[in-house]
């Protein structure tokens, strides 16, 4: 039989990864980093929400857009065997609202703030910070249109970067004003760029109709100079518009938080409107959006849910942790057994086998090690990372006490049975 191995473009996530270069692939740093989001999303008053992996392919389709690179070149779409077009879902934001209205949480309250995590799927060439198979942390904070509303969604995300001690990053920050103002500038690029056709990318030129806004994204050099002159997104929003991202961005600068407005930064996602924003690490290359987000007021009422205005925001698991490595930040260890019981002799076996649970009931994180010697027991356990490793024998068990040995300082003490457990979960001199 072939081998087999995982799908292109995805990949396991294991205690110890096989290379250094696949260090952020290691499981407990997943834990950590995850771990770390959730309980900061609690701390702002966020509530989890679990949505199907797979939803109806026409919910991404009518709210991501139908021009968008998404929807028309990378969703995972297939039909069931009850003939429903379905799609591994390429993103939160919509199944949200889907939920939202199908349960209708408006009678739970005025204000509904959610956070999310788990795996997402678009069909996209892989390389380093892209793959098919990914996974994103977000929060969708509906109920609210207020500039204060937009800083904590921000003001989320940039902590938890600066929780996790990722310092070197820029907060990009755009307006794209009201729906109004979106189509009314949609038509001066699309008058602007038109004249200059032959002189866009296949790709663009492909936009010019479908998604004009789409091109101030390029990264050509030839359409950058082009864009230079191109009409300005803030200059055409109206003043409504304009106070509301002003208010917003000396929100920011009150609470000390660096922001770039980046006229040019518009998202891929058709939803947006008002502030959309995005944290770009300068150490990731081509992929270097570690995270982005916006207001999408209108979404929830074109799924025939109240018009309720929301904000929110997601961001890569994959791209935080490599970026986290490639700063050499703080990242706690792999978690070892902080007891290893090394038993002497098939009398000791049966005790430390008892012992094991009893530890383990405690609360102590025990792993029994079968070896032919101490020496190599003791080996294993160093190479399990243990804090300590209990030897017994029969002359232990006579005596009703421990030969614990510290793997660090390789002090050994004496510890009656009685006074194991406190003697792990607080050790002497700790
Ligand atoms: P997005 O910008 O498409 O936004 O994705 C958010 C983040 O997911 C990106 O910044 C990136 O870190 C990560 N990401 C996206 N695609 C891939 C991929 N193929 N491989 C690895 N990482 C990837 C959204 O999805 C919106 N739903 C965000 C949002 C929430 N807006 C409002 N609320």
């Amino acid at each position: 039989m072939a081998s087999c191995t995982a799908p292109k473009g995805t990949f396991d996530i294991l205690p110890t990864p096989a290379t250094p270069a696949e260090e952020w692939k290691r499981s407990h740093l997943w834990s950590y980093l995850e771990r770390v989001m959730v309980d900061l999303a609690r701390t702002y008053a966020f509530c989890e929400i679990r949505t199907p992996i797979f939803e109806q392919a026409s919910l991404f389709i009518r709210s991501v857009g139908e021009t968008s690179d998404i929807v028309s070149k990378e969703m995972y779409t297939f039909q069931d065997k009850g003939n429903r077009a379905l799609c591994l879902r390429p993103e939160g934001t919509a199944a949200v609202m889907r939920a939202f209205v199908q349960h209708q949480l408006q009678q739970h309250g005025t204000k509904h703030k959610f956070f999310y995590k788990g795996p997402f799927f678009r069909y996209d060439r892989p390389q380093a910070g892209r793959y098919r198979q990914f996974h994103q942390f977000g929060v969708e904070a509906i109920g609210e249109d207020t500039p204060q509303q937009d800083f904590e969604v921000i003001s989320l995300l940039v902590e938890i970067y600066r929780q996790l001690g990722l310092g070197d990053l820029r907060l990009q920050l755009n307006t794209l004003g009201s729906h109004a103002c979106r189509a009314r500038y949609t038509k001066a690029l699309l008058e602007f760029l038109t004249p200059h056709t032959d002189r866009l990318t296949p790709d663009s030129q492909r936009r010019l109709h479908a998604n004009p806004l789409r091109i101030l994204d390029s990264k050509d050099p030839n359409e950058q100079a082009l864009l230079e002159r191109a009409p300005r997104l803030i200059d055409v929003i109206d003043g409504a518009s304009r106070q509301r991202f002003e208010a917003l961005c000396s929100l920011l600068t009150k609470a000390n938080l660096p922001f770039e407005v980046t006229p040019t930064l518009v998202r891929g996602l058709d939803y947006y409107n008002h502030v959309v924003f995005e944290v770009v690490s300068d150490q990731l290359g081509a992929q270097n959006a570690l995270g982005g987000g916006g207001r999408y007021n209108g979404l929830l009422a074109s799924f025939g849910g109240p018009d309720l205005p929301s904000v929110g925001f997601s961001l890569g698991i994959e791209r935080t942790l490599i970026a986290l490595l490639e700063a050499r930040c703080c990242l706690p260890p792999p978690p070892a057994p902080l007891v290893s019981l090394i038993p002497l002799g098939p009398a000791a076996h049966t005790a430390c086998f008892d012992l094991l649970y009893t530890l383990r009931r405690q609360g102590v994180c025990t792993e029994l090690i079968d070896a032919k010697t101490v020496q190599k027991a003791l080996q294993k356990a160093a190479k399990l990372n243990a804090t300590f490793a209990l030897v017994l024998g029969d002359h232990e068990i006579a005596k009703q006490t421990a030969q614990v040995k510290i793997m660090k300082t390789r002090e050994t003490k004496e510890v009656a049975f009685g006074n194991l457990t406190s003697f792990f979960l607080n050790p002497p001199g700790a």
